[in-house]
C-alpha cells in the first residue's frame, strides 16, 4: 500500500481488497438521532445498531472477514472433543508465535479471567504499561491491584514519540524494588495500548521488559489483542525491522513472552480468544480452569466455525497489506480532523482515531463526563457511534469518589476493511462542524449507575437542553441534509 505514489504526491490510503458482500446502512434525520440518543440514556452502548449509520464503537468482532475465512468455516470439524479444527488452529498459532501450548477461551476477557485466577493472590500487584477495563476489573476481583508504569509520553495527548505504549524501564525497576518480586503477580504489556489512544509498544521495550522479568523470575504476560496494528508500527517505525517479515516480528514477541493471550474478536478477525505459553507448569495450572469456565479443552467456548476462521485470520494477519489498512485509515481521519483544528491523539495510533474531548469541550466541568458528552453529541451530529474512553469508563474509588481518567477521549474505532474513504470523509466533516459549534455541547449526569463496568449499562441525562440546541443549529446549517 505504501509503495503506491500518486502523481500529485498526495497520500491516499488505497484499499488492497475489494468488497464482494455488503450490508445496507441507514442514516436517520438529526431529530431522530437525538431522540434515539435520549432513549439510549446518552450511552452509545445502549443504541440499537439499526439506528446507527457508521458503527465506530469498536472493532471487536466486527472486522470484515475474507473470502478464505468464510470458505474455511464450511469445513469445520464439529465435535466436543478432539476436533480436527482445534489441531489446525493450534498448529497455526504454534507456527506463528513459536509457542508450545495453546488454551482456547471464548474471548479476551475470558483469558484474563483464567490468568488472574492462576497468578493473582490477594494483596498482589500487577505491573503494566496501562490497564484495560476488563483486565483491571478481573485482577481486582481476585484481590489484586494494578500499577501503571507507562512512559510519561504515553499520557500526553500530543507527542512525537513513536511508541507511546512503552513501559518506563526505570519505573519498572523501581516498582520491583519497592513492592518486592514475590508480591508482583505479573508484569503485563498490552500491545496497541487501548485506553491511551491505541498507541504501540516497541520491540526494544518488549525485549527489555522480558529480560528484566526473566532475571527476577516474574511472569511476563503479553496482551496481543491489538497486535495486528502494533506489528505494522514495529515494521514502519522501528528502524531495525523495516525489512523484516511480519511473521518474524510476531515470532520474536512470542519467544519473549511467558504468557501470550489475545481477544480473537480483534486479532485473527473472528470471534474467540486464546492463551499461549511455552511454560509447562503455567500451562498445567491454567489448563485445569478451561473446562470449568470455558468449555472442553479443544474448543474453550468457541464455535468450531469461528476457530476455522481464526486459523485463516491469524495467517492473514502476517500480510503487510492486510494489517496496514486500519492504521492508514486512522491516519487519514486524524489528519483530516487536525487540518480543521480538531484536537486528536498524536501520533495517530491503531484501533481508531481518538478525539481529545478535554480540549474539544474545555467549557464542560470535569465531573460532567466530558468524553461521554462529546460522544453523545457526535452521534446526534452524524449518526456515527463512537465509544467514551474517559472517566465514565473508570470505576469509582472505594470511598465512592470519582476516579478521574488520565485522558478524556472519544474513540472512533476503525474496524478492519469495513469503511470506505468517503465514509471517513463524512465522519471528519460532521465532527469538524461539531467542533465549530462546540460551545453548544453540555455535560451529562447519571440517572442509573451500575457499580461494575458502569459504562456498559449506565444511563445518563443532559444537564440543560443542549441536545435540542444542537439539532436546531444542525438544521440551520445543513438545511434538509440528513
Ligand atoms: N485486551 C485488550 C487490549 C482489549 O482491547 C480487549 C477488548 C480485551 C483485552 C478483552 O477482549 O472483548 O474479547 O473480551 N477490547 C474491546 C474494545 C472490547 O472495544 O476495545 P474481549
Amino acid at each position: 500500500m505504501s509503495k503506491i505514489t500518486f502523481m500529485s504526491g498526495e497520500k491516499v490510503p488505497l484499499e488492497m481488497h475489494k468488497v464482494r458482500m455488503v450490508q445496507k446502512l441507514n442514516l436517520l434525520p438529526v431529530e431522530d438521532r437525538a431522540r434515539k440518543m435520549e432513549e439510549a440514556g446518552y450511552n452509545t452502548f445502549l443504541l440499537k445498531n439499526r439506528d446507527v449509520f457508521l458503527d465506530m464503537l469498536t472493532d471487536s468482532g466486527v472486522n470484515a472477514m475474507s473470502d478464505n475465512q468464510y470458505a474455511a468455516m464450511m469445513q469445520a470439524d464439529d465435535s466436543y472433543a478432539g476436533s480436527e479444527t482445534f489441531y489446525k488452529l493450534e498448529k497455526v498459532l504454534q507456527d506463528t508465535f513459536g509457542m508450545k501450548y495453546f488454551l482456547p477461551a471464548h474471548q479476551g476477557r475470558a483469558c484474563e479471567h483464567i490468568i488472574a485466577r492462576t497468578l493473582v493472590t490477594p494483596g498482589s500487584v500487577a505491573l503494566m504499561n496501562y490497564h484495560f477495563t476488563t483486565t483491571k476489573a478481573l485482577i481486582t476481583l481476585s484481590g489484586g491491584s494494578v500499577e501503571e508504569i507507562i512512559d510519561d509520553e504515553g499520557l500526553k495527548i500530543e507527542s512525537s514519540a513513536s511508541f507511546k505504549g512503552d513501559i518506563d524501564i526505570e519505573k519498572l525497576n523501581e516498582a520491583i524494588k519497592r513492592i518486592g518480586k514475590d508480591k508482583i503477580s505479573f508484569v503485563r504489556i498490552e500491545a496497541g495500548t487501548n485506553l491511551v489512544g491505541g498507541q504501540p509498544v516497541s520491540m526494544q521495550n518488549i525485549r527489555d521488559v522480558s529480560r528484566i522479568c526473566r532475571k527476577e523470575g516474574i511472569v511476563f504476560v503479553f496482551d496481543a489483542s491489538l497486535l495486528a496494528d502494533n506489528l505494522y508500527f514495529i515494521k514502519t517505525r522501528e528502524e531495525e525491522f523495516k525489512n523484516s517479515e511480519i511473521i518474524d516480528i510476531a515470532r520474536e514477541i512470542g519467544s519473549l513472552s511467558d504468557i501470550f493471550y489475545f481477544s480473537g474478536r480483534k486479532l485473527g478477525t473472528a470471534r474467540g480468544g486464546g492463551i499461549l505459553t511455552s511454560d509447562e507448569k503455567l500451562h498445567a495450572r491454567m489448563r485445569e480452569l478451561i473446562p470449568l469456565f470455558e468449555g472442553f479443552i479443544t474448543y474453550g467456548g468457541m464455535s468450531v466455525r469461528e476457530m476455522e476462521a481464526m486459523a485463516v485470520g491469524i495467517r492473514e494477519t502476517m500480510d503487510y497489506n492486510v494489517i496496514s489498512q486500519t492504521p492508514v485509515f486512522i491516519e487519514a481521519l486524524s489528519n483530516e480532523l487536525i487540518s480543521k483544528g480538531v484536537p486528536v491523539v498524536t501520533p495517530p495510533g491503531g484501533l481508531g482515531c481518538h478525539v481529545d474531548a478535554s480540549r474539544f469541550c474545555e467549557h464542560i466541568p470535569r465531573n460532567q463526563y466530558i468524553a461521554g458528552s462529546l460522544n453523545a453529541a457526535i452521534f446526534i451530529a452524524s449518526g456515527v457511534r463512537g465509544m467514551e474512553r474517559g472517566t465514565l469508563s473508570e470505576q469509582r474509588n472505594e470511598d465512592g469518589s470519582e476516579q478521574m481518567a488520565d485522558m478524556e477521549l472519544v474513540r472512533l474505532a476503525i474496524p478492519k476493511r469495513v469503511f470506505t474513504l468517503s465514509q471517513i470523509k463524512y465522519t471528519a466533516d460532521r465532527i469538524s462542524w461539531l467542533f465549530k459549534n462546540r460551545r453548544l455541547i453540555g455535560g451529562l449526569e447519571f440517572i442509573e449507575e451500575p457499580s461494575v463496568l458502569r459504562f456498559f449499562f449506565g444511563r445518563l441525562k443532559p444537564i440543560g437542553d443542549w441536545p435540542e440546541l444542537l439539532v436546531r443549529q444542525f438544521r440551520k446549517d445543513f438545511g434538509d441534509s440528513l
